[in-house]
């Protein structure tokens, strides 16, 4: 009897590599062409079966578990606003200005401009089908005119579209690092970045930003972190939740860390233009000379669709560091899930280049508007201390906690806020800042000037002031 293996290769290219079969006699019935595994090799048994017949052990009871990506994919925010006891008072309507979406109110429509390019697109009917995995070429080059200046050119193939900024964040934090090195994010920061780094293995550093220099970033701290596995540093300007821009010089400095480590920046330039009058915001690779930036964007916020799932990522890449390897990753990451909307990009070109410098300028007065209604209505209150935004859409309060001995933590304050006035603001800790909460400046005026009142409301009837202050006062 012929025991010996026999290798049955079918035509096409296998991948899996050789296949053996002991087999005396093969029965290839109903075995052709591409096979399961669609590369031509195929697992045959002697029973003609297709898989073979070794014994396994076998379960013996259920055992499905999440995995581990599953288990380690945390978002602060859930995490800290889940656990919270919020309950409004029965006598006060709801006002949350903790939701970073400017569309919930409806006082911030898109512009007639934007829509207008997406019914075209639909009526086209021809984005109905599946986009290339970076965007069509159209699209990334209407992109690509729109950022591309002389000091930071960009060309289509620079250019890959995504769904969403957060899916930018994602692809560029993927291709930059594996599991066991380490990013610098700022803190307080948009907790994605942590969200994504942890799920993958990336370890997460924080570097301090400032208060007290307009949420600048600590820069002898971020250095101090920088070490051999650290594979990115993530600068979000302006920024969520500070609603800072950073100078051109501050940018430069932050340059020059990286530059000398040798760190490519991921920069979340999502709220890139939305500066307040008077504020210049250059973006990050416009002033690279030398350090490689991906520069993750969106339609969400500046075009008020966080809905349409739009973004991209800019690879600026001064010196051929990134090379043809980073952008290789970058397109093979993006085969993983098509990323952008069709339709959304069928109507890309158009909304960047119709949509009116009148709807932008209005909605940045309108956010300017409310900053000050908010920052100097706040700037009265006994125990708190806003600080005043130059950009984006948010404005951070720092509380006194000395001065409310009533609460634990910011956690504690803004759950009896809502339990007392009706007033929803996202305590910091979800950004791993303590004792400041974040207002989201996008709500309708009068909305923001009654939460104001509530929340002096609130102080006043909670302030304490210090045992050394009222013995100064004595005095
Ligand atoms: C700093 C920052 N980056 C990225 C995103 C995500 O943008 P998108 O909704 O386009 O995914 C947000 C959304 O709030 C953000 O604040």
């Amino acid at each position: 009897m012929d025991n010996k293996p026999y290798l049955v290769q079918m035509s096409g290219n296998g991948v899996h590599g050789k296949s053996t079969v002991n087999a005396k006699s093969l029965n290839m019935t109903g075995v052709s062409g591409k096979g399961v595994h669609g590369n031509g090799i195929h697992h045959v048994n002697v029973n003609g079966s297709l898989y073979p017949a070794k014994a396994k052990s076998r379960r013996q009871r259920w055992e499905v578990k999440p995995s581990h990506m599953a288990n380690n994919t945390l978002n602060p925010i859930r995490a800290i606003v889940d656990g919270m006891k919020l309950t409004p008072n029965p006598d006060k309507p709801m006002i949350a200005l903790s939701i970073g979406d400017p569309t919930v109110f409806g006082n911030l429509p898109t512009d007639d401009a934007v829509l207008q390019a997406m019914k075209d697109a639909i009526d086209s009917q021809k984005y109905n089908g599946y986009a290339p995995s970076i965007g069509y070429l159209k699209s990334r080059q209407a992109v690509a005119n729109f950022y591309s200046c002389p000091e930071a050119p960009l060309e289509a193939e620079d250019v890959i579209l995504t769904s969403g900024c957060s899916q930018a964040i994602d692809l560029a934090i993927s291709v930059l690092c594996n599991p066991g090195d380490n990013i610098l994010v700022p803190c307080p920061g948009f907790s994605l970045y942590k969200t994504l780094a942890v799920s993958l293995g990336i370890e997460v550093k924080l570097y301090n930003l400032l208060p007290e220099k307009s949420w600048e970033a600590d820069l002898q701290h971020m250095e101090s972190l920088i070490d051999e596995r650290t594979s990115c540093l993530i600068v979000t300007n302006p920024s969520n939740p500070c609603g800072s821009v950073f100078s051109k010089e501050h940018l430069q400095k932050i340059l020059k860390v990286a530059s000398r480590h040798c760190l490519p920046i991921l920069a979340d330039e999502i709220y890139s233009d939305m500066v307040f009058p008077g504020c210049h915001c250059p973006s990050m690779a416009s002033l690279s000379s030398d350090v490689p930036v991906l520069s993750c964007g969106g339609l969400a916020k500046r075009w008020l669709v966080p809905g349409w799932r739009m973004g991209w990522i800019l690879i600026h890449d001064r010196n051929d560091i990134f090379g043809s390897e980073i952008r290789q990753g970058l397109v093979k990451l993006s085969q993983r899930i098509l990323g952008a909307c069709s339709i959304v990009q069928g109507a890309l070109e158009s909304i960047l280049n119709n949509t009116p410098q009148s709807f932008y300028n209005s909605t940045i007065s309108f956010i300017m508007s409310n900053s000050e209604i908010c920052f100097s209505e706040l700037c009265t209150v006994p125990g708190l201390n806003p600080v005043m935004p130059s950009g984006a859409m948010y404005l951070m309060v720092g509380i006194d906690m000395d001065h409310f001995p009533d609460f634990k933590n910011d956690v504690e304050f803004t759950e009896r806020l809502v339990t007392e006035q009706s007033v929803f603001c996202l305590p910091a800790s979800a950004f791993e800042y303590p004792n400041y909460f974040r207002i989201v400046v996008t709500v309708p005026e009068e909305m923001m000037v009654e939460a104001c009142g509530r929340i002096r409301e609130f102080c006043q009837r909670h302030y304490r002031p210090r045992s050394r202050d009222s013995n100064d006062l004595d005095q």
